[in-house]
């Protein structure tokens, strides 16, 4: 490889970019992902450091990116994601083991039959008429999109393997068909046109044809079955095992600002979990880290109390500075967003983390925490030392930050010239 495209992919290193090339992992994309070939080094690095089986976390599991990585050398893994959509999309391609790929073939076969013939009767008992769909769908994709769903909730939903992957693979097939553009962190931009749309029945083919083909590629390279993912909050995970993990590999939601409640908005409005934007905070939100102005200001929070936590003391000084920036910068600015108990309250909860990941780690184990720094309303938050502190605070022995790149990311209310980056925390004890 080229110089400047080992560094092009050193530097995607810390995004889902590459692993749209590889089996399994392509079958939903997700925002803020890494790269799984990385993850598959970081493990093999630390079998070779002496250990022959290792056991992986990832705290904040997303789609299942370093649990699937786990998987395909042969090491066991457990991540934890309070996200019901996106654990249930985690899960679902961790299935892949448990697959019958015959019959998962003749139940695509029936459901796409199905709704053809339900598409040309005109039968739409469940219409999707939410505004958000209209929006982003022609008449005719929403009818094929519809009947999909249709036969699939009436025969197909109960929770075994290849049920869970047909949900996928309609659940995968909606961006591509939709005429409404998504920007690359995936909210969806109705008023933005896209040119190259997909139709529904052709999509579904073609997709389970992937998931068919690359469970066949995955079980010929020997990937090892059996990564579990618990539906729960990293803060205070339910799962007990006292010193388990070698290796903890993982990408937290970055205080930037990303909502990743709005992340799937299209998806779990299709399948009906929410009518709007609105349902989000109750239905995915609450369960998440605070981590975007829309979550603080919805749960009201105060600072002078979520400044006083014991979590926060090793950064108190610091923090408390920046925060009080931003509760007066924020009176100078339209929008007056949240940032400044945004930023408390995410630091707080990654304080909490780490005190509940330090019983589960190996005294002699390592982490590799994925961040990014952020300056909401331009005032910088220095997210590697300040979590490395916490980190040492809960208990852990010492930490360094090793760059990825350079970002440049534009607030809303303001553009701002605090040069950000994103990069890898280690975290060792
Ligand atoms: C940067 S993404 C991780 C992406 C992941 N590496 C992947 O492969 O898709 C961060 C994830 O943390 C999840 N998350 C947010 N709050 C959480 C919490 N309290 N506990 C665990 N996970 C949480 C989000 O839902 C999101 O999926």
């Amino acid at each position: 490889m080229s110089n400047t495209s080992a560094e092009k992919q050193h530097s995607r290193s810390g995004t889902f970019t590459d692993n749209m090339k590889l089996p399994v992992h392509r079958w939903f994309r997700y925002s803020a992902g890494f790269s799984a070939k990385w993850v598959e080094q970081e493990i093999q690095r630390h079998c070779r450091d002496g250990k022959e089986k290792i056991n992986v976390l990832d705290p904040f599991s997303g789609s299942g990116t370093t649990l699937l990585a786990a998987e395909a050398v042969q090491a066991k893994a457990v991540g934890f994601e309070p996200h019901p959509f996106i654990h249930r999309v985690a899960q679902a391609k961790l299935g892949w083991g448990n697959t019958d790929t015959y019959q998962l073939q003749k139940m695509a076969e029936e459901i796409l039959k199905k709704a053809q013939e339900r598409n040309t009767e005109g039968e739409r008992p469940n219409a999707l008429d939410a505004p958000l769909l209209k929006k982003c769908f022609t008449d005719d994709s929403l009818n094929k999109l519809d009947a999909l769903k249709d036969v699939f909730l009436a025969d197909f939903d109960n929770g075994t393997a290849e049920h869970e992957l047909l949900w996928l693979c309609i659940t995968s097939i909606l961006r591509p068909c939709s005429t409404a553009g998504t920007a690359q962190w995936q909210y969806v931009l109705p008023n933005k046109k896209k040119a190259k749309v997909s139709d529904p029945f052709s999509a579904f083919s073609l997709k389970m044809n992937q998931l068919i083909d690359d469970i066949g590629i995955v079980g010929r390279q020997g990937w090892l079955s059996g990564a579990q993912i618990l539906r729960t909050d990293a803060r205070d995970p339910q799962y007990t095992a006292e010193d388990s993990f070698d290796l903890v590999i993982t990408s937290p939601p970055y205080p930037n600002n990303y909502d990743y409640a709005d992340a799937t908005r299209l998806e779990m409005t299709f399948w009906g979990e929410i009518t709007g934007w609105s349902e989000l905070h109750s239905s995915v939100r609450q369960y998440l880290l605070r981590s975007c102005s829309q979550h603080s200001a919805k749960e009201r929070l105060q600072l002078d109390i979520l400044l006083e936590d014991d979590v926060l003391s090793p950064i108190a000084d610091e923090l408390t500075k920046a925060c009080r920036e931003l509760e007066q910068i924020r009176l100078t600015k339209g929008g007056k967003k949240t940032y400044h108990t945004m930023a408390a309250a995410y630091f707080t909860d990654l304080g909490n983390v780490f005190h509940a990941l330090r019983p589960l780690c190996k005294k002699d184990g390592r982490m590799c925490f994925v961040i990014g720094d952020s300056a909401p309303y331009g005032i910088y938050l220095a997210v590697d030392k300040w979590l490395g502190e916490l980190a040492l605070a809960a208990g852990f022995t010492s930490y360094s930050f090793e760059k990825l790149r350079d970002r440049n990311i534009k607030w809303k209310n303001r553009k701002h010239r605090v040069p950000l980056q994103e990069g890898r925390l280690w975290i060792e004890g």
